[in-house]
């Protein structure tokens, strides 16, 4: 069936443990995922929804103890555990496996297993990385098929190569006792066992494209990264690319699709990616993004008409949904998507009104559905050289602090801007308000080694070129004293782009701070929007107290990392403090 004897004895050896009724190696054609879909709406996996409304999507609840990605369950089981570093659990790799094992063992009697070759990144692209998964959840198969370029394309990838990053996953018994997703760098393996949630079965997705592939890319001087691609084409059809890192429920989906104001005709936006950026230098010494994805998988709650129609156009067909709400005329449903249905059942199965006093659709519940579908799909999503980087962008929520945008003064600035980024939790989420979690590049969850070593990497690739892409820092978030948003954010965040666009090309008005450079209160075009000027210089505000507090903040979070911090992380850390005439070390 398969001509590659590693893949071969592997799926074997897998099989000899799990003990499945039968084996299915997916080819990823319509055929069979019109047959897969045919038995999951047989056993209830899956719900039809509307067809003429919503052609080929299907609707998934998943069991309610299984809603979202277990960060305390999740393991980097690298060698030595300060390999792991103090952000991520660690396990010893052979500890980790002896107990899975005895979780694997006979875990797919009665079930069939699917093994899954799947694609991260176009066909050709050297940046490019294939995958198998085993797995025996056929909801798994199928969403795999819209987020990555699954089946004989992988398979043909891959020839005869044993280099491929091996994921074993089981949902078990979907008991969240017997959980775990485990990572181990050192040998590209990923096993994921009882849970069936997009972030931890699908397997693609944060744990190879993020944990295991960050680990490769310190090993072959590359970056795999949390990060938004977009591409903004100028009325004279100039495009430049952007790669954005936020944390979770910062709008990275909403960036990567935005919509020009109308006051910017003539400007497109064009969506490479919305989650992860795989990013190497070309022989120009530029660096070059892919998106090694092929879907989104995106949050439902909130995605509507006006927040992001171009998600919406996305997920009219072919999608799947997961979690959310589901009408009695059998379409899906989540708050922010239209005015609530007189009568739904919500994500746990339960009877849902207007009145009702919890939400329709779960805060976490899910769309997956095919990129190419969206609007502004770029037409160089499938292009093997990946789209030319021109700049970083990092980002969080804070009421306080941060400005609306600034620009570090060079690379190493950038690299400390992005170890020190944080995002400030709400009241809803947390109780507590405004506490400042540190989410260095939004990787947090995702980096698949020692952060400190992470940001080494980082500062390494700084001295390979001199085309390096400038860096900058957004926050859409900040708050007046009266607690209200003082930017519209959405589709009005084109002028902040285009401020940085204008930054790249030598142009752009910017008053140099202790922080970086800060536009001048006149640099953004805000004709057309209700932005005053004291609104404007509160967004634009460095305040001297936030920023003590800041960078005591920044100290105590490196020290964490005690000698494996970088020195010149230090003394970024250090000239940050000097600049704004305080003592703090790290
Ligand atoms: C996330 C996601 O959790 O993209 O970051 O699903
Ligand atoms: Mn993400």
């Amino acid at each position: 069936m398969v001509n590659n004897k590693a893949l071969e004895s592997w799926v074997n050896e897998v099989a000899e443990l799990t003990t499945p009724d039968s084996i299915h190696w997916c080819d990823g054609s319509d055929a069979e995922n019109t047959s897969l879909v045919k038995q999951m709406l047989a056993d209830g996996t899956l719900e039809e929804l509307d067809q003429e409304k919503w052609p080929n999507c299907y609707y998934h609840r998943s069991d309610p103890s299984d809603v979202a990605r277990v960060e305390h369950l999740t393991f980097i089981c690298s060698e030595k555990e300060e390999d792991a570093g103090p952000t991520n659990h660690w396990a010893a790799p052979a500890e980790m496996k002896a107990k899975m094992t005895e979780l694997y063992r006979g875990c797919m009697k009665g079930r069939t297993m699917y093994v899954v070759p799947y694609l991260m990144g176009p066909v050709g692209s050297p940046t490019s990385k294939v995958g198998i998964e085993i797995t025996d959840s056929p909801y798994v198969v199928a969403n795999m098929r819209i987020m990555t370029r699954m089946g004989n394309v992988a398979l043909e990838t891959l020839g005869e190569s044993d280099e491929f990053c091996r994921g074993l996953h089981s949902i078990g018994e979907l008991d969240p006792e017997r959980r775990f997703i485990s990572h181990f760098p050192e040998t590209r393996e990923i096993w994921s066992f009882g849970s069936g949630y997009g972030g931890n079965a699908l397997l693609g997705k944060k744990c190879f494209a993020l944990r295991i592939a960050s680990t490769m890319a310190r090993d072959e001087g590359w970056l795999a990264e949390h990060m938004l691609i977009l591409g903004l084409e100028s009325p004279q059809g100039e495009t430049k690319y952007v790669a954005a890192a936020f944390p979770s429920a910062c709008g990275k989906t909403n960036l990567a699709m935005l919509v020009p104001p109308q006051e910017y005709k003539g400007w497109k936006i064009w969506t490479v990616g919305d989650d992860i950026a795989w990013m190497r230098f070309g022989e120009d010494g530029r660096l070059y993004a892919i998106n090694p994805e092929n879907g989104f998988f995106g949050v439902a709650p909130g995605t509507g008409e006006d927040t992001n129609p171009s998600a919406l156009a996305s997920l009219r067909k072919n999608s799947i949904f997961t979690n959310t709400a589901i009408t009695e005329d059998k379409q899906p449903w989540w708050e922010g998507l239209s005015e609530p249905p007189a009568k739904a059942t919500d994500w746990r199965g339960n009877p849902w009104t207007p009145a009702t006093e919890t939400p329709a659709a779960h805060p976490n519940s899910r769309f997956t559905a095919p990129a190419k579908q969206c609007p502004s799909a770029s037409p160089e999503m499938d292009n093997p050289k990946g789209v030319p980087i021109s700049a970083i962008i990092f980002g969080g929520r804070r009421a306080r602090t941060a400005p609306l945008v600034y620009e570090a003064f060079d690379w190493n600035h950038g690299v400390f801007v992005g170890a020190s980024m944080g995002s400030e939790t709400t009241a809803a989420a947390t109780g507590a308000v405004g506490v400042v979690r540190r989410d260095p590049f939004a990787m947090l969850p995702f980096c698949g080694y020692n952060m400190a070593d992470y940001w080494g990497h980082w500062l390494s690739l700084g001295t390979k070129s001199d085309k390096m892409p400038k860096v900058f820092h957004v926050n859409w978030f900040k708050k007046s004293d009266e607690g209200k948003f003082l930017w519209p954010g959405f589709g009005q965040n084109m002028r902040v782009l285009e401020w940085i666009l204008d930054r790249c090309e030598g142009k752009g008005e910017a008053a140099e701070t202790a922080i970086g450079h800060v536009p001048t209160e006149d640099a953004l075009n805000i004709d057309g929007i209700d932005v005053d000027a004291d609104a404007m210089h509160q967004l634009l505000t460095v305040d001297a107290g936030d920023w003590k507090t800041e960078c005591e903040g920044i100290a105590e979070y490196f020290q964490k990392f005690g000698d494996r911090l970088p020195e010149e992380m230090k003394r970024q850390h250090a000239a940050l403090a000097e600049r704004l005439g305080i003592k703090v070390t790290a």
